[in-house]
């Protein structure tokens, strides 16, 4: 598909985001190879946004992918690449040097651009169980924050990268960030598919003038067993979504999409299969969902929040819950 057909996000700057990317966390079960695969496959289809993370363990890989890429002829600002500052890096000096291993390891020049991943310094063994926790881990500490985005805003000034944004924040953390920050988030990174619309969070960040770029935007259907709780639903099999796909005649999933484009937050789905990543780039751009069908899959909003974070938390006798704000009020 031509990729100048994608809807494009304007961001503050006047830079303009495709409305769709594709995720690269291939987890315990994709490896690098098989993700750097898809995201060359998915350019050549005509994706032009790839959401990438040190954590991830695969840019080094991705970065092969894109310099074939470039060498048959791809120009770098034909893209936007987005990586993320891993939760063990958010010293001052740790910023910009993990910055740079991340546009080294993409082979690029720089970053269009670059998230702090969690608002929470705090990690643990990859792949480790949700009961893990990290002897030094803290709750959020704005004045600790602060410093980590004063080395982001460096970034920018720097050149390293065009924008700095957030992932995994929460309303009262985002008002003390916007009221400090000299260089704003352009972009709030956060957990959206039908079954969790965080209607709150997304109106705040739209009214801000920041682009919500939505991740598990088809409930992460493939995620670990350790990730999953009892609780969670999917929003792929709910019958409303299944109705929608039946009149379309697509994937339950290819209806998760195409109603995040059409709400106004940029989805990133994780696919490695040719078929269904060309699926989530062509409903990007076929009739839009009716006014009444978007109606009706905002009424299906369960509040199912299926990445949960425990691992971050920092007391025992946590819950979750305590990573995100649920009162308005930062837990400390
Ligand atoms: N900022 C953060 O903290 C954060 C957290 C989590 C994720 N993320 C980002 O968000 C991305 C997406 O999240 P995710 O990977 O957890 O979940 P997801 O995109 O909701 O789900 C991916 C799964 O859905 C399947 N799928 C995708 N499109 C499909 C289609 N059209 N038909 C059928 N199946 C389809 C894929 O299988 P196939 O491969 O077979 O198509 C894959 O197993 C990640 O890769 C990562 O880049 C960010």
């Amino acid at each position: 598909m031509d990729p100048g057909r994608v809807p494009q996000r304007t961001l503050f700057t006047g830079a303009r985001m495709p409305a769709i990317g594709l995720g690269t966390f291939g987890s315990d079960h994709v490896n690098a190879a098989a993700v750097a695969e898809a995201v060359k496959g998915a350019v050549a289809a005509g994706y032009r946004h790839i959401d990438c993370a040190s954590v991830y363990g695969n840019e080094a890989r991705i970065g092969q992918a894109f310099a074939e890429m470039f060498a048959g002829g791809l120009k770098r600002e034909e893209l936007w690449v987005t990586s993320k500052l891993w939760n063990d890096k958010h010293g001052e000096a740790d910023v910009i040097e993990s910055c740079k291993q991340s546009i080294a390891d993409l082979g690029l020049k720089y970053l269009d651009l670059y998230l702090v991943h969690w608002p929470f310094p705090n990690f643990h063994p990859p792949n480790c169980s949700v009961d893990a926790r990290s002897p030094d881990a803290k709750p959020y500490i704005h004045a600790d924050f602060m410093r980590t985005w004063r080395a982001m805003e460096k970034l920018v000034a720097l050149g390293l990268v065009r924008h700095i944004g957030t992932s995994n924040m929460t309303i009262p953390k985002l008002k003390l960030v916007w009221h400090d920050a000299k260089v704003k988030p352009a972009v709030n990174e956060m957990e959206l598919h039908p079954h969790f619309q965080q209607p709150e969070l997304f109106q705040f960040v739209r009214g801000m003038g920041v682009q919500a770029v939505g991740y598990c935007p088809v409930g992460s259907p493939a995620r670990p067993e350790r990730d999953r709780t009892p609780e969670d639903t999917a929003p792929t099999e709910d019958p409303v979504i299944l109705k929608i796909a039946k009149r379309l005649g697509v994937h339950p999933a290819v209806v998760c999409v195409k109603w995040a484009v059409q709400r106004g937050q940029t989805p990133i789905p994780f696919s490695t299969t040719p078929k269904n990543y060309i699926a989530n780039l062509k409903c990007t751009v076929m009739e839009p969902l009716s006014e009444a069908e978007m109606a009706e899959i905002a009424a299906i909003d369960r509040n199912c929040r299926l990445i949960k974070g425990q691992v971050f938390l920092w007391r025992d006798g946590q819950t979750w819950e305590d990573l995100w704000d649920l009162d308005g009020v930062i837990k400390s």
